[in-house]
């Protein structure tokens, strides 16, 4: 019992998990999380909408004393593939390893998981959801706080968005994923939240706004699985709108300043094809082996549902103020930034960090590391991709000049 990644009594639930989470112990995840401090409890409380508390119960998520948040974004895990051969479970330990070996070399104060976690296509109704303990084996051990979002191979016929989304909540208390309200995000698309943090532990508001939109995409659950769109929903462009004003009415009432932003998205959004004909190695290094086209972004994978990611594209540029980049995997042979000039806002690819997904010679598995050095919105930040093996490369500062 002690190989096992569970937490206590789920530990009956599903014994299974220790052959394929072989070598991962049991981690404790209710203890406070690295980067994350507590408000102090004389702290007076503020009148603010509950509704912009999403979470009473988890430690504030805040900057570190000398001003720094460092995010590390895992991308495309692609746990379980092949389960019944070697090679499958071999590769989900490998990319276990990459984790654990980034996690304790970064200590970053948080990590986003963004999408593509399971290859949803070869997991079985009855366990699919043990592959999302082993995703957060390596961020409970290491007492990391984090949140996901999912992508088109975690929708599939024995696997949804939303069964990932719960047990990965069941699975640590670090976990800050949350789902989007009722009517909000279309089918298969319950992955769409915010995520607050705050310069100061006491600070009356945010300085920073992490946003995650759920891409969709892959098939619908059942024997009568049909393909999902692959696109952010239009009600999410609402929603948005929604949410900024809320934010605006109950936080800027309490304390007028101005908020960060960094958006998640498994699947970048269409208007990235356009941007990779004008890349220069210079201002947007980084691999560029993925050619963008059918599936490759949004509202792509059935040509007639082009433009139908656009109200999203449209509301989050117009309504999230101080957006600093749109970050996405899915083209695992990408990790370029560069501005999007039809919106004028930075784009980022991830980087593949799991075995498993398709890969090809040469293009290794690693992350993105992104450090905000203030936490004032109009200053820039520095993001670069690691290698596993510790190399890095594709640093670039993200500030106003970037890539004009
Ligand atoms: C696991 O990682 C090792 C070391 O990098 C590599 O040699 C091996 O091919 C990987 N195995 C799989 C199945 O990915
Ligand atoms: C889904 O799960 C069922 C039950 O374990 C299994 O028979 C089937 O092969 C799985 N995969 C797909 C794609 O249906
Ligand atoms: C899930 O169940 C299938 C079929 O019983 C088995 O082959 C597979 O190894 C199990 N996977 C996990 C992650 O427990
Ligand atoms: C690429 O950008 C660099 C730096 O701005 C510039 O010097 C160079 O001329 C650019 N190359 C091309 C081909 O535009």
């Amino acid at each position: 019992m002690i190989l096992s990644c569970l937490h206590d009594v789920r530990l009956i639930l599903v014994t299974s998990l220790a052959f394929f989470c072989a070598g991962m112990v049991k981690a404790s995840p209710t203890l406070p999380p690295h980067g994350a401090r507590s408000r102090p409890a004389e702290f007076p409380v503020v009148d603010v909408p509950s509704h912009l508390n999403p979470y009473p119960d988890k430690p504030r998520l805040t900057f570190s004393s000398s001003g720094t948040f460092k995010l590390t974004v895992f991308s495309d895990l692609h746990y379980g593939e092949n389960p019944w051969d070697d090679w499958g479970p071999q590769q989900d330990a490998n990319s276990t390893r990459l984790m654990r070996s980034v996690l304790a070399a970064e200590k970053p104060d948080y990590v986003v998981l963004n999408g593509d976690l399971i290859t949803g296509e070869n997991t079985f109704r009855e366990n699919s959801t043990t592959l999302i303990d082993c995703t957060v084996v390596p961020l409970n051990e290491a007492k990391i706080p984090f949140s996901s979002t999912q992508g088109n191979h975690d929708n599939q016929r024995n696997i949804t968005h939303l069964e990932e989304i719960q047990r990965e909540q069941l699975d640590s208390y670090l976990s800050y994923t949350r789902t989007a309200p009722p009517g909000i995000g279309g089918e298969g698309g319950e992955g769409t939240y915010w995520v607050p943090v705050y310069e100061k532990a006491t600070d009356l508001t945010p300085a920073l706004i992490l946003w995650f939109f759920d891409s969709r995409g892959g098939w619908s659950p059942g024997p009568t699985s049909a393909p999902l769109p692959d696109w952010v929903d239009a009600t999410v462009a609402e929603w948005i709108k929604h949410e900024t004003a809320v934010m605006e009415a109950g936080w800027d009432s309490v304390e007028k300043r101005e908020r960060g932003a960094l958006a998640f998205v498994h699947i970048p959004p269409h208007a990235i094809e356009s941007v990779q004909k004008t890349l220069n190695t210079t201002v947007n290094p980084g691999l560029n082996a993925d050619t963008l086209a059918q599936g490759s972004t949004q509202a792509t994978a059935d040509p007639s549902s082009a433009g139908n990611d656009q109200p999203f594209w449209d509301a989050l540029n117009a309504n999230i103020k101080n957006l600093h980049a749109v970050i996405s995997g899915h083209d695992h042979g990408n990790e370029w930034c560069a501005r999007e000039p039809s919106k004028d806002v930075i784009f980022c690819f991830d980087k593949h960090s799991g075995y498993g997904g398709y890969s090809s010679p040469g293009w290794g598995y690693g992350v993105r590391n992104i450090i905000f050095t203030s936490a004032d919105p109009a200053s820039g930040l520095e993001t670069w991709i690691l290698l596993e093996g510790g190399q890095t490369r594709a640093r670039v500062t993200l500030d106003k000049n970037y890539d004009r």
